[in-house]
């Protein structure tokens, strides 16, 4: 893997997607280093959505390549860029509610590595069963919700719910996780929470975020980098001072 390859987790190249005549991801060019938070921001429209989904697999480019952990993933079905570890939080599936804490992030580990013999030799089962449960907990630590192991998901309040998501997100082995808006439609004390949670993870988990969101008042101070869309492209990006103080961006959010 060249050095580029190592830094960043993920990479797009001129990345394009149109929807008829009008242009959703027009070349894009971004890249999220590992272990930090990379914030894509922009109006309604902008494209944020869409170049999630090119990447994801979800829709296929007009043009363009997505690089994902030193690999091409252009065009690979959803379900085999999940599985190689990127991630977006909705595409795991719901935590179940009536279920503990920590049997959420049992299932979500789930039984790679499924072996035949594995219900016939008991001690392989047991060895396996305790070395996930050490895995779920180890996650829950990272995530603060160690505490809360035995607790039915639908007691949980909605930061922390959010958290188990994450936590959920972890246990299937992701290396980088989409968030599109994780603070959508919450006040900004609770959504602060969240952010400094997700952002407290990097320091002790080898994962990466590519967190969308158009409130920057908000989202802004927790972005290592920042990139800045508008109807189909990338018009800024740099570190979230830079963006902040940029006049393009500045038109953008008072012309709103
Ligand atoms: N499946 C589709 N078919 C046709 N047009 C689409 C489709 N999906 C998105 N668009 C259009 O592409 C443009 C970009 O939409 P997108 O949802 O990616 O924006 P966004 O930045 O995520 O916005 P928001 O902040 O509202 O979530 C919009 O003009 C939208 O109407
Ligand atoms: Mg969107």
């Amino acid at each position: 893997m060249s050095s580029e390859r190592r830094r960043y987790i993920l990479e797009t190249k001129d990345l394009t997607k149109a929807f008829g005549g009008l242009v959703a991801v027009n070349h894009v060019n971004i890249k999220v280093e590992r272990n930090k938070m990379t914030m894509l921001m922009g109006p309604n429209g902008a494209g944020k959505t869409t170049f999630v989904n090119v990447c994801t697999g979800v829709l296929k480019p007009d043009e363009g390549e997505v690089i994902f952990d030193g690999r091409d993933i252009t065009g690979w079905p959803p379900h085999d860029v999940y599985k190689a570890g990127f991630v977006r939080t909705f595409q795991v599936p719901e935590p179940f509610l009536k279920l503990t804490v920590l049997d959420n992030v049992l299932v979500a580990i789930g039984n790679k590595g499924e072996n035949p013999f594995r219900g016939a030799i008991k001690w392989l089962w047991i060895r396996e069963e305790k070395e996930n449960i050490e895995k779920a907990f180890k996650i829950l630590d990272a995530v603060g919700l160690a505490d809360l192991w035995d607790r039915q998901a639908f007691t949980l309040g909605a930061g922390q719910l959010k958290m188990l998501e994450i936590a959920r997100a972890l246990a299937t082995g992701a290396k980088l996780i989409a968030l599109d808006e994780p603070i959508g439609g919450t006040d900004p004390a609770y959504a602060n929470d969240i952010l400094s949670y997700v952002k407290g993870l990097l320091k002790i988990w080898d994962v990466s975020f590519l967190l969308i969101e158009h409130r920057i008042d908000i989202a802004l101070p927790f972005a290592d980098y920042v990139y800045v869309m508008d109807r189909g492209k990338v018009i800024a990006e740099g570190l979230p001072d830079e963006v902040a103080n940029n006049p393009k961006v500045i038109e953008i959010y008072i012309g709103e």
